[in-house]
């Protein structure tokens, strides 16, 4: 691995907000899934078919399953790589555990493209057109450092694009007939909230360990952010991309984080 920008000198000041072990994640995602199907089994066969869901919005909708699918599945794989050059023991279970995490997530989201009835030749394509999220994680796959991928793709990512949007797109896709969508939104983002909070733990960890590393942080957000800000244009997402802000400065700003110049 090349060099890495920022070390956490004491682990010690890392620990796993979830204090989880791996006979207590294996409990909660045993408990997640029961729920998961109990809510899935509510779902009306032609929600679940896609017959009752407006053809209109499946035409739009293939950019936001795409947007759905493909970075989940680039997570099942930047955090592999996190995990396997996780610099301290702690670090590397929370990775694992996430990893198991986006796995589940990768396969609810294949199904709604199946479903859909969308051919697996399009999906791809939806999302390598200019306007997605596809810079951005290209852009993570490409690294090999863990604490740049878990800053990047954890705290600034997912920190934004956690509670907050992903209750818009739950609610939008259920107002639209979408109800498999929504359900899946309202189960991932139960993990998503744990991803999150240990990265903003490693945040505050690193900050802590040397107050230099904010600079380097501070760094990363501002590419990542300017990553994203395609995905915002056009003014309809206006609404999503304020929310998706706000919620990344909540919990950025409080930690000596400044907000990114975007024009
Ligand atoms: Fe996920
Ligand atoms: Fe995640």
């Amino acid at each position: 691995m090349a060099h890495a920008p920022i070390v956490l000198n004491d682990p010690g000041r890392f620990k796993d907000p979830a204090n989880l072990t791996w006979e207590r994640y294996i409990a909660l995602q045993t408990r997640e899934r029961e729920r998961y199907l109990t809510e899935r089994a509510t779902i009306p066969q032609g929600a679940l078919d896609f017959t009752t869901v407006n053809p209109r919005y499946l035409e739009r909708a293939i950019e936001q399953f795409a947007n759905n699918y493909f970075p989940e599945q680039s997570a099942t794989r930047y955090i592999a790589t996190a995990a396997a050059n996780a610099p301290f023991e702690e670090l590397k279970t929370c990775c694992l555990f996430q990893l198991a995490d986006e796995q589940r997530h990768l396969e609810m989201d294949r199904e709604v493209f199946e479903r859909a009835g969308i051919p697996e030749r399009d999906w791809l394509p939806a999302w390598e057109q200019p306007g997605t999220t596809c810079r951005f994680f290209r852009h993570v796959l490409e690294l090999e450092d863990p604490i740049e991928i878990i800053v990047k793709a954890n705290f600034v990512a997912e920190g934004a694009a956690g509670p907050g949007t992903f209750a818009v797109l739950a609610d939008g896709a259920e107002a639209r007939g979408d109800i498999l969508s929504a359900v899946n939104h309202r189960a991932r983002v139960r993990d998503e909230t744990r991803h999150i909070s240990y990265a903003r733990a490693l945040v505050k960890a690193l900050v802590e360990d040397d107050p230099g590393n904010l600079a380097v942080i501070q760094r990363w957000q501002d590419e990542s952010l300017r990553l994203f800000v395609e995905v915002a244009k056009g003014g309809t997402r206006r609404e999503w991309w304020e929310g998706f802000l706000g919620s990344y400065y909540k919990i950025a700003l409080p930690l000596g984080l400044r907000p990114t110049s975007l024009s």
